[in-house]
């Protein structure tokens, strides 16, 4: 998390999800907050990297975007609300609600893996722009097994329907049932109308791999924040 800022302490811990802005300058008339070791009652004051800032004693390390990494569950849409099912977002924290999160691109409802959650619009941006080429790996349980043809039609590009296509994708057998599929663009359920357009069904779907990121540490439902090399490789794939 090493970006270089300049930010108000109020605006550091309000957008870390601690506390309001309000609440921030109680808190340091109240003598809970310290600036480099001493007692700090303004909130306007600017700081950045070098300073050592700590409420009620503990360090806040304060980072402009946040980027966590999901391993998405069955049964919760990636939206900000939904009248009928859970999102993703009341896996995480309760404070972390008003930090402006929101996914990079969408997985249905019942796809589990990868899925990566930040408030970097640009990046996010870019990672989704098929210009890019980022690549993602799905590994799909399918109703029929995958000839070598249908792996030939795709690896080429193919029809989904009457009025879209699908870049090319690689589709390697993992046994009868199971395939990897690496996509290269972000398409509205694409995955599953690239089976269906070759006369087939995915059964279960999950996103294994997201430019280079895996979840393999992490239990459905669990998440972390993405480590600083796997955001600059996030960040090198966009720029290459
Ligand atoms: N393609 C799909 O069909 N579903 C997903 O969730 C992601 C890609």
């Amino acid at each position: 998390m090493s970006e270089v800022y300049n930010e108000r302490i109020d605006k550091i811990i309000s957008a870390m999800g601690l506390m309001s802005r309000k609440d921030c300058a109680r808190a340091a008339r109240n003598g809970r907050i310290t600036l480099n070791g001493a007692v700090t009652k303004a909130v306007d004051i600017k700081i950045s990297n070098t300073d050592v800032l700590c409420l009620d004693g503990e360090r806040i390390v304060y980072s402009k975007y946040m980027y966590i990494l999901l391993n998405k569950p069955k049964g919760y849409v990636c939206a900000a609300e939904d009248g009928k099912y859970p999102t993703v977002f009341e896996l995480l924290p309760k404070n972390y609600l008003n930090l402006g999160l929101f996914t990079v691109g969408r997985l249905d409802m019942n796809t589990t893996g990868v899925l990566i959650i930040t408030n970097d619009g640009e990046l996010s941006h870019k990672l989704l722009s098929p210009k890019n080429k980022v690549v993602k790996t799905y590994r799909a349980i399918t109703k029929f097994p995958v000839s070598q043809n249908d792996i030939n039609i795709a690896a080429k590009g193919m029809k989904l329907d009457e009025n879209d296509t699908a870049l090319p994708a690689d589709i390697t057998r993992v046994d009868e049932h199971t395939y990897d599929i690496k996509v290269y663009e972000g398409k509205f359920h694409l995955i599953k109308r690239i089976f269906l357009a070759l006369h087939n069904q995915v059964r279960e779907l999950e996103r294994i791999d997201f430019a280079g990121i895996s979840c393999n540490d992490l239990e459905n439902g669990e998440w972390r924040f993405l480590e600083d090399e796997e955001i600059n490789a996030l960040k090198e794939a966009v720029t290459r």
